[in-house]
């Protein structure tokens, strides 16, 4: 499978926001189209693609926090694998992919928020090395709780 940064266009972003309705069920966990166009035109952010046969199969963004000149952090902003790909290994790699990324820009530490319960992402995270650092009460809009995890 093929992993490429992608470029901002409306075509992709027409595919994104198909992918993050098709990911996620509560409206308050997926970006929408404003927030995707923004993300793909943010020069702290690192967005990749994985394609197969010119579909999108998932989608990885990661930010890049500069602290000072010496002193950077990533983000790892969103992840999300079309069901027809899933428990290939594709999300941790596109993970791995935007992590190295961050890390080639200066980030040496990582903090995420998943949902909470979430245990496909949970258990990648954990398994890419993350590790649970408190809950986030009602993140993703009322009743559905978060948790912060940090690498
Ligand atoms: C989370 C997600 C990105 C994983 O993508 P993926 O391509 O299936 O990821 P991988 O194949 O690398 O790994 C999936 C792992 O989760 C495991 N898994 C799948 N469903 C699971 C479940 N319900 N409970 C526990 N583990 C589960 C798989 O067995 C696999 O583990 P393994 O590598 O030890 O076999 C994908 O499920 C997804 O897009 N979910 C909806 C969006 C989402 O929740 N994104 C995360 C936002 S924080």
């Amino acid at each position: 499978m093929n992993i490429a940064c992608g470029a901002a266009t409306p075509a992709i972003l027409a595919e994104l926001v198909a992918l993050e309705s098709l990911c996620f069920r509560h409206p308050g966990e997926r970006f929408n189209l404003r927030q995707i166009r923004s993300l793909l035109n943010n020069p702290r952010a690192c967005v990749v693609f994985a394609r197969e046969g010119g579909a999108i199969a998932g989608w990885a963004v990661g930010l890049l926090r500069r602290h000072s000149p010496r002193r950077a952090s990533g983000r790892f902003y969103a992840l999300s694998v079309h069901p027809g790909f899933r428990g290939r290994g594709l999300g941790a790699r596109l993970a791995q992919t935007v992590l190295g990324r961050l890390r080639r820009r200066g980030a040496r530490s990582f903090s995420l928020e998943v949902r909470n319960p979430n245990p496909a992402a949970l258990g990648l995270y954990l398994r890419l090395g993350f590790r649970p650092a408190h809950k986030l009460p009602d993140y993703y809009g009322p009743g559905l709780h978060g948790l912060r995890m940090r690498k």
